[in-house]
Parts: structure tokens; sequence; C-alpha cells
């Protein structure tokens, strides 16, 4: 049905956003200068996230995935094209103003963690409630600890953790300023399968339970049929954008020996159909 007024009785039109969106972005592109040779990274991007989506990228190496997680995560400019977060201009925003955001807003995990080397469990989750200023900050750091698994491991230093370990450690990191949303690229990428289906465990607890929006890179079809929608980059561009129909349960689904043949549904969008390109 054509919906022509919204919910307050007043007619929709451009200028009003839904509020359900947390990520806008409309026809992003970034360009690298290499000397005299421009690297397109992105061509043209537009994408809409909405509030409790849980959400893979997938594309080949050097399609765009991280140079639009680095936008998306106000780790960087477009070059051109609008991004607003939670409503937010975020392609106007000046670098101290960009920091803010990415501290109030943004939970980031990376694929090799980005831990402090010398640091105990609890004091790594503690830094972005010191930064933000907030108060009960051991408390809020145990929480999060303990929603992760590790009410056990709080004052054990990286090198004393699992790669599955410390990975959580990240996770509840990247969740103790409650962020409007979660950015994971690659974050199954250095473990095995059990570490890796314990990640998307928690992932898919905390989207269900907190409906906490995330988005996650991966090169793993696998990976991704645990999230409810994917997006497919190629060449900068996004080829093709599908809901997932029936995602599945970490830990209770096995790896399916299915995997071959999901890569093979999606080889068209991911490699361009042309096998001679990756042969
Ligand atoms: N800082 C940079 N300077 C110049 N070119 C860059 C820079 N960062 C990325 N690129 C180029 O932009 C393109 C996209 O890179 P990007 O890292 O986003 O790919 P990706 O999809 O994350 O790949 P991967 O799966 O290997 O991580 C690549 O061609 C890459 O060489
Ligand atoms: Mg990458």
């Amino acid at each position: 049905m054509l919906k022509l007024f919204n919910k307050n009785g007043a007619k929709p039109d451009d200028t009003q956003r839904d509020d359900d969106v947390v990520i806008d972005i409309r026809d992003i592109t970034k360009v690298y200068q290499m000397g005299d040779i421009e690297v397109r990274a992105l061509n043209g991007v537009s994408l809409e996230i909405r509030k409790g989506e849980f959400l893979s990228i997938m594309g080949p190496s050097g399609s765009g995935k991280s140079t639009m997680m680095n936008i998306l995560g106000a780790l960087d400019q477009p070059s051109t094209g609008e991004y607003f977060l939670d409503g937010e201009d975020v392609s106007r925003l000046s670098e101290s103003d960009l920091a803010r955001v990415r501290n109030q807003k943004i939970g980031f995990v990376f694929q090799n963690y980005n831990l402090l080397k010398r640091t105990p469990a609890i004091r790594q989750v503690e830094l972005p409630l010191i930064y933000a200023g907030a108060s009960e900050r051991r408390k809020r750091a145990q929480a999060a600890l303990e929603l992760v698994g590790l009410e056990r491991r709080m004052d054990h230093l990286p090198t004393e953790l699992s790669g599955g370990q410390q990975q959580r450690v990240a996770i509840a990191r990247a969740l103790v300023n409650n962020p409007a949303m979660i950015l994971a690229d690659e974050a199954t990428g250095n473990l095995d399968s059990r570490s890796g289906a314990e990640i998307l465990q928690i992932m898919q607890r905390l989207n269900q339970e907190q409906g906490i929006t995330i988005v996650f890179v991966t090169h793993d079809p696998w990976i991704a049929r645990h999230t409810r929608r994917l997006v497919m980059l190629r060449d900068g561009k996004i080829v093709a954008d599908e809901p997932i129909p029936r995602p599945l349960v970490a830990g209770k689904d096995e790896r399916p020996s299915e995997a071959a043949e999901m890569e093979a549904i999606f080889q068209d969008a991911y490699y361009g159909g042309s096998e001679d390109e990756y042969n």
C-alpha cells in the first residue's frame, strides 16, 4: 500500500528520516591518490541499515570492504557522498567530532583483536569508559566481560588468553559504551571454527537480546549465513543485497558440507561469473 502519511500525520518527504535508520550512506565514493594513479576503492555506494539489523558484507579481496567499514566507523571520510549516522551528518564533521562519534556510537572488533599487550582484560574494557569520562567504570566493565563469558578471566593479560578469549575481550570493550552499532571486520578470521562459532553465538545473542545493530565483514559464506542480511561488494560497488531467509544458529548448526554449494550460489555476484578471473 502506498504510504502517504507517517504516524504523526505529516506527509513524508526527502528531508524526513526514519528514526529506525542507524546508517544511511548515499552515493559514497572513496578515491586514493597514489602518485599519478587514482584508486577508486568505493564507487557510488548507497546503503541503509536499520536499528537491530545483523548484516554481513562479503566480496573479494580489494573490493572495498575495509574501506567501507572505515567510513561506516567514522575512522575515515568519504571523498564524495553523504553519511548520516544515527541522524547525524558524519561526512561533514571535524576530526575531534569524529572521535566523539566513534567513542559514543560505535564499537569496533578487528581481526587481530587490537588489545594492549601488558594490560589485563578488565582494564582493556574500562578504557573506552575512561575516554568517555563515564562513571561506575569497573562495574560496567565487569558486566560487559560477564556478557561474553569471561567473568573468570578479568585479570588475565592477552598472552594468558586464547585467541577466542582475546576476541571476546575485544567484544566486551566494543559494547561497554552501549554503542548504536558494532562493526566487525573479519572478527573470526584468525580463529578456529569452534572459537569462531563462540564469537558468532555472542554476536547473535547481542543482536537478538539487546537489539544491537551489527555489521560483520567476512570472507566466509558459512559465517555470513549466521547473519540476517548479506551485502556483496565488488569493485567498490554493491552488486547484491539480499535477506538471508533462515539464518544459521551458532553453536547449534554444524558447519555444513553445503558451504561449497553456498559459494557456488554466490559465485556470480562474488566473482562476476567469469571463471577466468580467478583461475
Ligand atoms: N590507504 C590506501 N591507499 C591507497 N589505496 C588503498 C588504501 N586502502 C585501500 N586501498 C585500495 O582500495 C581498494 C579497496 O581496499 P580494501 O582494503 O577496502 O579492500 P577489502 O575488500 O577490505 O580487501 P580484503 O578482503 O583483502 O581485506 C584496494 O584496491 C586497495 O588497494
Ligand atoms: Mg579488508
